[in-house]
């Protein structure tokens, strides 16, 4: 068996938790395969919401086994929090969730790393979640990090410790003033207690040697689906650099982040929202400063899943989109948030940019706002609500219109509309 994927087409909360908890009672195995708590993955059903940050979306699904692979970061704290909420609700995460024992953990300091590093750049700032992600990264690749393997390891404290001495020896260079960190309104000191209570919860959880797992798994006919985290516009590589996370966010990251061949890579499932949306800082073609945008933020409650934070929204940007298509040998497209657009009478598509006079079709090595113009087709809107829809085939005649103009400028298949946050309003062709 071969592992299919889902990953995000745009900047991030594209809908990816929706539609990997609806694909996954077709799925044996849910793997995360990077990013950390930056992430928040929404899933609604029965007139329930859930959040996820570091749990992968099939969790709902009792028959699914879930693994966070290799390529996450796991805030020990954070995780803890998302187990308990899940089991407020009655989901006993723990008895279908598995964790790489290769997956490095995020400490107190990376997170107190990580707010002083963005305050050091001022205007310049990413807008980081300030969950710690670059830091931890940062150590991984600079090989000093801790894994969850460690956490069982006699020395585990000596180390802790002496990881903590490097990021305070760099905390006191930059004259942070330790004392009023505050980590999810906690003082350092009362975040690293519970930090460590967290960290004896977690070694009541399965361990495993994530890669070995999955390859078995796959060798056993298992069926397995990749959930990638963030957006293909936010990939360290090919993202609008230096405003992106971490991690390949782009399909090579499933290889590393989860420890298989690229040959053993299936489908790949490109998510993205009718239209465009980016939380932090950046640039942002299509970005809509004025009342189209307030619409688009009212209509579709465009706050971050995890910071809460206004989204930036804009018209959809084919460029940019056609660039995350190529970069991750797209197969299939999941259309999200159709519905937003419900009560406009023309809609507008970016087809093009426009820099120095010259018309270009291609991402450019700078996405700067103030050289970039984009070039807008304009399409009719459906101005209809979408709630009695319950086929493909019965969409609105411009919103069909909408998916096949897509569909010929990108070469891609819409397989899928998402026309409301809940799991049954998904439309599959
Ligand atoms: P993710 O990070 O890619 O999983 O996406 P988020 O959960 O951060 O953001 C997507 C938001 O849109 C969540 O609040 C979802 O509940 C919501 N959502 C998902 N699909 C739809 C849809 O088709 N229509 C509407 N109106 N909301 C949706
Ligand atoms: P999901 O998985 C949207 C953004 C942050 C910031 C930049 C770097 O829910 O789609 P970081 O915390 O990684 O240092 O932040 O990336 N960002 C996201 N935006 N959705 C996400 O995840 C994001 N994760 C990080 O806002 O601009
Ligand atoms: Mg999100």
């Amino acid at each position: 068996m071969k592992v299919d994927v889902i990953l995000g087409l745009q900047w991030g909360d594209e809908g990816k938790g929706k539609i990997v908890d609806v694909f996954t009672p077709h799925y044996d195995i849910i793997a995360r395969f990077q990013g950390g708590p930056n992430a928040g993955h929404t899933i609604e059903f029965d007139g329930k919401k859930f959040v996820l940050h570091t749990i992968p979306s099939g969790i709902f699904h009792r028959s699914t086994l879930n693994l966070i692979g290799n390529g996450v970061i796991i805030d020990p704290f954070i995780f803890i929090r998302e187990i308990d909420k899940l089991a407020e609700a009655g989901i006993h995460a723990e008895e279908n969730l598995l964790i790489s024992n290769r997956a490095h953990l995020i400490l107190p300091t990376h997170r107190m790393l990580d707010a002083v590093s963005e305050s050091l750049k001022g205007q310049a700032k990413i807008g980081s979640t300030l969950k710690g992600i670059g830091p931890t990264y940062t150590d991984k690749f600079a090989r000093n990090g801790l894994r969850v393997g460690n956490l069982n390891e006699k020395d585990f404290m000596e180390r802790y410790r002496a990881l903590k001495e490097i990021h305070l020896h760099t905390l006191g260079s930059y004259s942070a003033d330790l004392d009023s960190f505050l980590l999810d309104g906690l003082s350092f000191e009362t975040y690293e207690e519970k930090w460590f209570e967290a960290i004896g919860q977690m070694k009541g959880f399965r361990m495993v040697e994530g890669e070995q797992f999955l390859n078995k798994s796959l060798d056993e006919a298992k069926s397995v689906m990749a959930e990638g985290a963030q957006g293909t516009l936010l990939d360290v590589d090919f993202g609008s650099y230096p405003f992106v996370t971490s991690s390949n966010t782009i399909a090579a990251g499933v290889c590393s982040g989860l420890g298989i061949s690229p040959h053993r890579i299936g489908r790949i499932y490109g998510i993205f929202k009718a239209y465009c949306t980016r939380v932090g800082s950046g640039p942002f073609p299509t970005e809509l400063m004025d009342e189209t945008g307030t619409i688009l933020r009212r209509n579709g409650n465009e706050f971050g899943s995890t910071t809460g934070r206004p989204r930036r929204c804009g018209w959809l940007d084919l460029p940019a989109l056609k660039y995350a298509i190529m970069l991750n040998g797209v197969d299939t497209l999941v259309m999200m948030k159709a519905d937003v657009l419900n009560t406009f009478e023309k809609i507008k598509v970016c087809s093009q940019y426009k820099k120095g006079g010259q018309v270009r079709d291609e991402f450019p090595f700078e996405l700067s706002e103030d050289t970039l113009e984009p070039v807008y087709k304009e399409l009719s809107g459906w101005n209809l609500p979408l709630n009695n829809i319950e086929s493909f085939d019965a969409l609105p005649d411009p919103l069909s219109e909408y998916i096949r103009f897509i569909e010929k400028e990108t070469g891609i298949p819409v397989d899928m509309v998402s026309i409301g946050p809940d799991r049954v309003q998904t439309l599959k062709r």
